[in-house]
């Protein structure tokens, strides 16, 4: 794979970067740089929410490890060097800070209504509401991943994956964090019960489930993990990006910091299913197989066919899809009008007022069995947009892959369905459409998408092959080692301690 942890520092957003260094209390009991001594009632708040969290991380954390020394990166500080340091730590005394990325003297609202406006310090009271609900949102999606994920430390393909798992792990709980810490700063009593509420829905449950809908499927697998990673944090990646463009100034910093950390996760997901090809292209050729489509021999070696991976890649990307909302929205509308959230890169953006006000944005809609683009106003299309963004932004570590298989000679392309492939929310909700984008009949579709989507033989040799290797320097036969360590460590670490 081409990702080097130099790649990946540089999606590390210029401003956190290249920012002062803020200092940062790590002998405080929550590690946090906002100052959280200098108000009492604030630190009661989180210092009384934080033994439910650790009740929560307890029976929802990662299962059978919570003993365990793992070598992970904690966030110290938000300058450059202090936010990777690396050492072993037991999941439970992880320091979960709240970190935010540096004021920027002088900072605007970007876009909306009050574009130009000072950003706001304190919540604009006339959209209350609206804010804490993006707040709570986001917040929900982080503890359900962790959530989604807490079995699979037992079957990890390595210690150095399963040192992945974790560090991702831990983050989600820190995000939950940077969250509960907006909610009970800026929103009282009502902000209280919000953050409590975070440590009560449970993934896949049906009385109290989470909010958005992949948050609420399983990840029963590596393979699973791998296109969660790549697919679903990169929605995570989107949407922070588009909270980093908030006129409220606390949500704006807190989601630029969250970046930084979501940058490796995308990281574990591209490397990942990268590393999982080259071990199926090294064995397709070692057994002298050309034919990406003699499953059965390909099977029989230990590996992950390519035509199986395009199956969960297009499960993961089309329930991922769904995670931006409908294509048109009035709350969209609101949210950007209001200035509460941004496009992908907002204040970048050259070309437009940042308000919309005449602006129209295509989006394709199914009219009549047809596939129509409408020009719509661009406000109400704001979430398509930041699909289509999102989209795009697949298309890199795609891309990556698709030059491996290349590499080995072996004749597959991954490639990406059409946006309307498999969707339950937006235009497309209620109609069948194939991955090449044609609108199809319910037979039709009942014929084929076994072919599109993971059937029950996938997941059962899936689940055949996760076979734990838990020795140091040690792989499962599906998946090939990553071409450097975490923090430069050699082939042999032992990333995980297991007591
Ligand atoms: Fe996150
Ligand atoms: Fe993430």
């Amino acid at each position: 794979m081409s990702v080097t942890a130099s790649d990946v520092l540089t999606e590390v957003p210029e401003s956190v970067r290249n920012d002062a260094f803020v200092e940062v209390r790590t002998d405080a009991s929550i590690p946090n740089n906002v100052e959280l001594e200098s108000d009492k009632q604030l630190q009661r708040a989180l210092e009384s929410w934080h033994p439910n969290y650790l009740g929560w991380w307890q029976e929802m954390g990662p299962d059978g490890f919570q003993d365990a020394e793992v070598y992970l990166r904690t966030a110290v500080g938000v300058d450059p060097t202090g936010w990777a340091k690396f050492g072993y730590v037991k999941m439970p005394d992880y320091r979960w800070g709240i970190l935010l990325a540096p004021k920027v003297e002088g900072r605007t609202i970007p876009c909306g209504k009050h574009k130009g406006e000072p950003a706001w310090q304190e919540v604009p009271g006339e959209y209350r509401a609206l804010l804490k609900r993006l707040i709570v949102v986001q917040g929900d999606t982080e503890p359900a991943s962790v959530e989604q994920q807490r079995f699979l430390g037992k079957t990890a393909p390595s210690l150095y994956d399963m040192r992945n798992l974790f560090q991702v792990n831990v983050e989600e709980g820190r995000h939950l964090w940077a969250m509960v810490y907006l909610l009970v700063k800026y929103f009282g009593k009502d902000g209280r019960e919000e953050a409590q509420a975070l440590l009560e829905r449970r993934s896949g449950q049906a009385d109290n489930p989470r909010i958005l809908g992949a948050f609420n499927e399983r990840t029963p697998d590596w393979l699973s993990f791998f296109m969660f990673t790549y697919f679903t944090d990169r929605d995570g990646k989107m949407q922070l990006a588009a909270l980093a463009e908030s006129g409220f100034d606390p949500l704006s910093r807190s989601c630029r910091f969250m970046l930084t950390e979501e940058a490796h996760h995308l990281f574990v997901g591209e490397t990942g299913v990268g590393r999982t090809i080259e071990a199926t292209c090294a064995a397709m050729n070692k057994a002298g197989i050309k034919d990406p489509y003699d499953v059965e021999r390909i099977r029989a070696l230990g590996v992950v066919d390519l035509p199986l991976l395009q199956r969960k890649a297009n499960f993961h990307m089309s329930v991922t899809r769904d995670l931006f909302g409908s294509e048109i929205s009035s709350n969209g509308a609101e949210a950007f009008s209001s200035g509460l959230k941004g496009r992908f890169n907002e204040a970048q953006l050259s070309g437009d007022d940042h308000q919309l006000i005449d602006a129209v944005y295509a989006v394709t809609r199914v009219i009549d069995g047809k596939l129509v683009d409408e020009q719509v106003p661009a406000l109400r299309a704001i979430n398509c947009r930041l699909l289509d963004d999102y989209m795009a932004d697949c298309q890199g570590g795609i891309d990556r892959w698709n030059k491996v298989i290349e590499k080995a000679g072996i004749d597959f392309k991954i490639t990406q369905p059409y946006k309307g492939f498999n969707r339950r929310i937006g235009e497309f909700r209620g109609h069948r459409l194939s991955p090449d984008g044609r609108v199809l009949s319910e037979q039709e579709w009942a014929a084929n998408s076994g072919d599109w989507l993971p059937n029950e033989a996938d997941m059962a040799f899936i689940g055949s092959l996760m076979q734990p290797c838990m020795e140091a320097g040690g792989y499962a036969s599906w998946i090939a080692p990553p071409r450097v360590g975490i923090n430069q460590q050699n082939g042999e670490f032992e990333y995980v301690k297991i007591n």
